[in-house]
């Protein structure tokens, strides 16, 4: 077969001669003795300069995780249609003729999943047409690839054109990570870091933590590659991988498919974890092959069976891991994880009991199997298989079942093997190649209303609050793609494939046989619709971006101001927010991703999903320096302060800004005048966005402060100006002024880099990148 792209390999074979010549070089700077994990390997050789990156801050190379800050030159860049508006609107405010790295965008988030793609993907095509031109004729303009809408889900389109053993790439999405099933370092990072990579600007990162992932034993029976990882998030929980990349290794990986190992890396973003990745292993060759790349393959198996100081693609025997946590897959069961959190996890054979504790519905309205998590051919037929067990005993799936392919090679693969037409015989509803109901495009026609609790069952990786349907009281519980397609012919929540039975039309019970499934096609994948492939990634700087000065959706950015030259004084707290404050609660998805590219205008969601600590209400603020009594709207006080020239600050609890690589979380607040936001702590990529955006991110010294504050004080900060211009160094206080007009002082910690406080004293990292341009 051909493939839907005429593929130019050599553009997407990762400079190996170069990288390989690195690694000597980073052996060179170390201690001799110094072992490598696989993810130090690869991300130390693409260090812009190994020695001071290295040496300095790190006892001279002895303690380098968690200290030293690694200056990166990323391989590629990939975006997603949502947060490529943002990152290419900054990247045309530095001015540069072209991307100074392969970069790829992908128009997956904007489809909406309703009646099927045939009826969905022209009417998304139509309603997003000005973003989509403003897109691809910026791509055009900038030599980047563009896939059209329809060509698939960014990540898996990556892994089946893009990702590669010893690659180094980021992408303005949050699982990105989902390349590490290809042995790739894919880190999920804002528009911004993405700009930097594109501007040939090294990108910063603290030396990741490495916990190693031992896998041993085989998986079997009803135990999917996602159990995996919906394991190991029970055990780490949402925060537990913070400042850590996951790397396994042990005897299990080599009984993994190449696809199976995608689908645990891309949820290693449910644990915060930096990134997730696996060694070069034996089913990424026929991988590689298969998606018509058999001489990365090939280059590849020569690094790995060459000299032992030169393999790029596996870990040192000896390397030693800050954590190690041992799974055995041969005893590993089936877990179910949720609902509102994907730590939240439930071995198979307990969750019935846990569905009676915790009063969780019984019934449940719709299976959804497929997206960017679990759309591959392995996935789809073990699903296939169940489906026609279930069919030939006469049965229907209870649940509405929808089925999204990651895609269109995936699509038209699985449409000539005739799978897809299973699923529809069956009553499946095959959506487009697309995000769809996994980003809260679901057009949801089963009558269920808003804030009414229901279940539903999804193979997707994500499952705050809303995401799906916008519906805050619907569960979504994660489960792998053949347990959502078992339970979706019961209907029912306490449903065990295993042990329990459906009764069929004709009173007999059904008892499904565990699934079976092929991890590629036999027939290799069939081309696709060729309208859904790439423009070639050839810069034409005659091309004029389209964009129109009426548009609602798309606006040119302004710079914003710098750190004035002094401390901040008189910052308004706007609000104090208790609980969970997720980039979704910040800036929610769903409609609101289609003003993805006018910062005013999305701005009018700005933490409309925060609940305000002091009165439990959520989206609600008190003007306590006007009338105290008045209510608002969180974005409407906060734009009333912008236009009175106030700044602001929030005050929020841990883990603050987790969940996607969401710059707008950043921009916004920063856009309506919010200056600091003070935390117990910080997801890794939000705090990054943060800062990037000039928006100081500081955390209690003592966490028992945040139990003093409260809307309506007034903030200055002390020490702070020092701290900036001394790179990062120094102490940072908080005088604060109650609304009852008592004074007290807090400490609090500040953790910025050199090239960090530049940004924010600069107002951007932005502002900094054009300042450095012109001169
Ligand atoms: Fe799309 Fe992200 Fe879901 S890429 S399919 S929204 S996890």
């Amino acid at each position: 077969s051909t493939s839907p792209v005429q593929t130019d390999v050599s553009s997407r074979t990762p400079p190996y001669s170069r990288t390989v010549q690195k690694l000597q070089n980073v052996r060179k700077v170390l201690r001799a003795d110094r072992h490598l994990t696989l993810a130090e390997k690869i991300l130390y050789s693409h260090l812009e300069n190994p020695e001071e990156s290295l040496l300095s801050n790190t006892q001279n190379g002895a303690n380098i995780r968690g200290n030293a800050n690694l200056k990166l030159k990323p391989d590629r860049v990939a975006m997603q249609d949502a947060s490529a508006q943002m990152a290419l609107l900054q990247f045309m405010s530095c001015g540069l003729p072209s991307s100074a790295v392969p970069t790829s965008i992908h128009c997956d988030h904007m489809i909406v999943g309703e009646r099927g793609a045939d009826a969905d993907l022209p009417q998304s095509i139509t309603g997003n047409k000005e973003v989509y031109d403003f897109l691809e004729s910026a791509a055009k303009k900038y030599g980047i690839e563009f896939w059209p809408p329809g060509a698939g889900i960014i990540h898996q389109t990556v892994l089946e054109n893009y990702a590669a053993p010893g690659l180094m790439m980021l992408g303005t999405d949050s699982h990105t990570p989902n390349a590490g099933g290809l042995g790739a370092i894919a880190i999920g990072v804002g528009g911004a870091d993405a700009v930097d990579a594109m501007v040939d600007a090294p990108w910063e990162l603290k030396a990741p933590r490495i916990l190693g992932v031992k896998l041993e034993g085989q998986l079997s029976g009803w135990t999917a590659p996602k159990d995996v990882i919906m394991k190991l998030a029970g055990l780490l929980t949402v925060r537990g991988g913070t400042g850590f990349v996951i790397e396994y290794f042990g005897s299990g990986v080599d009984t993994l498919s190449c696809t199976g190992m995608a689908t645990i890396c891309n949820m290693g973003a449910e644990v915060g974890a930096t990134t997730s990745l696996f060694p070069f292993s034996g089913s990424m060759v026929p991988y590689l092959e298969a998606t018509h790349r058999g001489a990365i393959a090939k280059a590849a198996s020569t690094i790995v069976s060459g000299p032992a100081a030169s393999n790029l693609l596996r870990a040192d025997p000896e390397a030693q891991y800050d954590q190690v946590i041992t799974i055995d897959l041969s005893t590993l069961e089936p877990h179910i994880n949720g609902p509102f959190t994907p730590d939240l996890s439930t071995p198979l054979s307990q969750f019935k009991d846990a569905v009676k504790i915790n009063n969780w519905p019984e019934r449940f309205g719709a299976g959804l199997i497929g997206s960017c998590t679990n759309s591959s051919y392995e996935d789809m037929t073990r699903a296939e298989d169940l489906v026609k067990q279930a069919s030939a005993a006469g049965l229907q799936p209870r649940a509405d079942f929808f089925i999204t392919p990651g895609s269109e090679q995936i699509r038209a693969t699985l449409s000539r093997d005739s799978t897809l037409e299973t699923f529809s015989s069956a009553g499946g509803t095959v959506l487009a190649n697309a995000c769809g109901p996994c980003i809260g495009q679901w057009k949801r026609t089963d009558g269920v209303g808003k804030g009414e609790s229901n279940a539903i069952f999804t193979s997707y990786n994500r499952n705050f609050k809303g995401r799906n349907d916008g519906n805050a009281a619907t569960m979504n519980f994660l489960a792998s793609p053949e347990l959502v397609t078992a339970m979706s012919y019961a209907g029912t929540t306490t449903f065990n494939p295993l042990t329990d039975s459906i009764p069929t039309p004709s009173g007999e019970a059904f008892k499904f046989s565990p699934p079976v499934g092929t991890s590629l096609p036999s027939s290799g994948f069939a081309a696709g619709n060729p309208t859904f492939a790439p423009t070639p990634g050839t810069p034409s700087p005659s091309t004029p971006v389209l964009i129109s000065p009426t548009s609602s959706r798309l606006a040119a950015l302004d710079p914003f101001p710098p750190f004035p030259q002094g401390d901040l004084t008189d910052l308004r707290l706007l609000l104090k927010i208790s609980g969970q404050c997720t980039t979704d609660t910040i800036s929610a998805a769903g409609p609101w991703l289609k003003y993805k590219g006018h910062l005013p205008n999305i701005s009018t969601n700005t933490l409309i999903g925060a609940t305000n600590a002091e009165t439990g209400e959520t989206n609600v603020a008190y003007d306590h320096f006007d009338d105290p009594n008045a209510r608002y709207t969180i974005p409407d006080l906060a734009a009333k302060w912008k236009d009175q020239g106030k700044s602001w600050l929030v005050v929020a609890e841990t883990n603050y800004g987790e969940g996607s690589a969401r710059e707008h979380a950043a921009l916004q607040p920063r856009y309506l005048g919010c200056r600091v936001i003070l935390a117990k702590s910080f997801a890794r990529i939000h705090e990054a966005n943060l800062k990037k955006q000039g928006v100081i991110p500081l955390t209690f010294s003592d966490p028992a402060d945040y139990d003093m504050l409260g809307a309506g004080d007034s903030v200055t900060t002390d020490g702070l100006y020092e701290f900036l211009k001394n790179g990062g160094k120094g102490d940072v206080g908080l005088q604060i002024k109650k609304r009852d007009g008592q004074e007290m002082r807090i400490g609090v910690q500040c953790a910025v880099s050199e090239d960090q406080a530049g940004f924010i004293l600069a107002g951007s990292a932005l502002n900094l990148l054009a300042k450095k341009k012109d001169i």
